[in-house]
Order: structure tokens, then C-alpha cells, then sequence
């Protein structure tokens, strides 16, 4: 008899930290006796029966590599006619054990679903957003958090020069995590995140008064997903395939509407895929590392339905149902950092 067969795809926005899960996946299968197959582009590939057999050879090198060497999409297959019933039919051409999903709440989600309609799926989450329930840290969110704070750093040598007012505008749709832990690692002056609403008449007067106390700048952290007086700022009114809003354009809007209440000169920077691009920090190499190693014995155990997560220091398996649930920050957090508000 042949080995066991086990297939693996990424799914949604990339990620740094999925290389890391990819080689960790293919060198802990070989040794547990699994041929490995990465599927390209997410559920994309599993509809279209797109794959390559991965060995030592194809995940050498790819530990400090940002984004993903299988691609990944966001296809949706629960809105494509038929396309559910080509999965399961491509894991039975492939002659697959097992399938790893590595993805969001969207690729997850599918992976859920399909386990319960009896296909042997695993979850391993990512998203720099680190906004998934289930898990403490999400491999990707230490690297975005870093590279926002650096922006941050930044921004403040050349707010000071001017006199200016800037607006960095960070990725996010739900959940404030990126902004709040950049804004208050950089010293940002405000941080303004869907989680927590103020208005622009707030946002403003908070600036003047900062400014009437001798400060000559300010910097404010805004997430793409804060809503000003509670509409979404968006770049198109189109949905993707899961239903997602295509934000952006948010800190240009608030700088607009803080330059026009305080008078004080104000300019927007949008950081967007920035968050996203180069190789992962050593944090999210281990934690993506450790979520790969940890979703090939889950396999091996056949713990199907389930997905890896950080419970403090430890790798566990829970519920992949987790992951439709949105993890927010806290009241606790954003008093902590309303502490250094203007
Ligand atoms: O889900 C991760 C994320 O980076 C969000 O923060 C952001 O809103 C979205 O992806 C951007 O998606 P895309 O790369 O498809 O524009």
C-alpha cells in the first residue's frame, strides 16, 4: 500500500508566516509517512484540480519568504454553481486522507462546511488582522504590527518639521488589533478603530487641545474599517465573493475633516499592502512553524473538523466553528492607550 495522501492550500488575503506553515507541513509529513500536494490559488485549485506534489526539495529555502509559494485566491465555491460537488469529487481523483485549509474566517469557513458535509478538512488560521476567535496571535499580525510601527516612527520626524497633522491609515476591517498595537508601540496620538466610534467634532477637539498645550503635531492611527459618523469608507461599492467591502480611503476623508475643524495643516498616508509584503518576524516564522507541525497530527489522529490556535504558550486544537466568530479589542486595551490620547 502507498502512502497517505495529504493536501494542503491558502486561501485569502497572503499572509507572512504561510511559508513557514507550508514547510513545516511538508517536512512533518514526510516523516509521519504522507506524500504531500500543494493546491494553487486557494479553493480556486481545488475546484480546477491544480496542484503539485511537494517534497524537501520545493519547501527549501521558503522559511523567511513572505506570501505563499501554492498562491492563494478568494474564491468562494459555496457561491459557484457546482463547485462544491468538484471539490469533493477532485479529493476523491486525487485520492487524498486529508485536506489543510490555511485561511481566514472566509477559507475556514468553507473548510467548516465542507467537513460537515463529510470531507476530512483541517483549519490552520491566519490573517495579519489577528481578529479570529479561538486563537491568541495570528502568524502575520507581529510582522504587520511591526512594519506599522516603523511607519509610525517614521511619521513623527517629519510631522515635527512641518508642524503638520498626519493620518495613517492601517488595514483592519473589523477589528482595531493592527492599530492599536502600532499606535501604541509608535506613540501615536490617537488611535481610531471600528471597535470603539468618535465623532469628527471628538477627533478634532481632541487635536486643538493637544496643540493649545505647546504641541505643534499630532499623529492619528486610524483603521481602514473605523467608520466616520458611522459609514464605511470604501474604494468601490463593489462586494468580494465572500461579501466583503473593498475598504480604503478613510485617513484622507479624517485628514480632510480635521484640517477643515482645527485649521491645522493635515496630510494622509494609506500603508495598505505594505502591511502585508517581505519575510515574516521571527515570532510568526515559529507560531506558523508550530500551527504546521501541530495540523499534521491532528491528520495523523484524524481529528477532522478541527483547527491548530495559540492558547498562551501552547499549540491546541479547537472547534473549526471557532473561526466564524470575530475576535475585537477590548475596552481594557483602548483605555490603556486612550491614556495617551493628545
Ligand atoms: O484580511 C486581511 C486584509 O489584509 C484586510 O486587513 C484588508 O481589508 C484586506 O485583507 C484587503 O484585501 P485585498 O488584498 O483583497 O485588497
Amino acid at each position: 500500500m502507498g502512502n497517505k495522501r495529504l493536501a494542503m492550500l491558502t486561501g485569502g488575503g497572503d499572509c507572512p508566516g504561510l511559508n513557514p506553515v507550508i514547510r513545516a507541513i511538508v517536512r512533518r509529513g514526510i516523516q509521519d509517512g504522507y506524500d504531500t500536494i500543494g493546491i494553487r490559488n486557494g479553493w480556486k485549485g481545488m475546484i480546477e484540480k491544480n496542484f503539485a506534489p511537494l517534497d524537501r526539495g520545493s519547501v527549501s529555502g521558503i522559511l523567511h519568504r513572505g506570501g505563499t509559494i501554492l498562491g492563494t485566491s478568494r474564491t468562494n465555491p459555496r457561491a459557484m454553481d457546482g463547485a462544491i460537488d468538484k471539490i469533493f469529487q477532485n479529493f476523491k481523483e486525487l485520492q487524498l486522507d486529508a485536506l489543510i485549509a490555511i485561511g481566514g474566517d472566509d477559507t475556514l469557513g468553507v473548510a467548516c462546511d465542507l467537513y460537515q458535509k463529510g470531507l476530512s478538512t483541517i483549519g490552520v488560521p491566519k490573517t495579519i488582522d489577528n481578529d479570529l476567535s479561538g486563537t491568541d496571535y495570528t502568524f502575520g499580525f507581529d510582522t504587520a504590527i511591526n512594519i506599522a510601527m516603523e511607519a509610525i516612527d517614521r511619521l513623527h520626524s517629519t510631522a515635527e518639521s512641518h508642524n503638520r497633522v498626519l493620518v495613517v491609515e492601517l488595514m483592519g476591517r473589523h477589528a482595531g488589533w493592527i492599530t492599536i498595537g502600532a499606535g501604541l508601540a509608535g506613540g501615536a496620538d490617537f488611535v481610531l478603530i471600528p471597535e470603539f466610534p468618535m465623532s469628527m467634532d471628538e477627533v478634532a477637539e481632541t487635536v486643538k487641545k493637544r496643540h493649545a498645550t505647546g504641541r505643534t503635531f499630532s499623529i492619528i492611527a486610524v483603521a481602514e474599517g473605523f467608520k466616520v459618523d458611522g459609514i464605511d469608507v470604501t474604494q468601490t461599492q463593489e462586494l468580494d465573493a465572500f461579501g466583503n467591502k473593498r475598504l480604503g480611503g478613510v485617513g484622507e476623508v479624517i485628514a480632510c475633516e480635521v484640517e477643515k475643524r482645527t485649521r491645522f495643516e493635515t496630510r494622509s498616508v494609506v500603508l495598505g499592502h505594505v502591511q502585508r509584503g517581505g519575510a515574516p518576524t521571527a515570532f510568526d516564522r515559529i507560531l506558523g512553524t508550530r500551527f504546521g507541525l501541530k495540523a499534521v497530527e491532528l491528520v495523523r489522529n484524524g481529528q477532522f473538523g478541527k483547527m491548530v490556535a495559540l492558547r498562551g504558550t501552547d499549540i491546541i486544537a479547537i472547534e473549526l466553528q471557532a473561526v466564524t466568530k470575530s475576535k475585537l479589542v477590548p475596552r481594557e486595551l483602548y483605555e490603556d492607550a486612550k491614556v495617551f490620547f493628545g
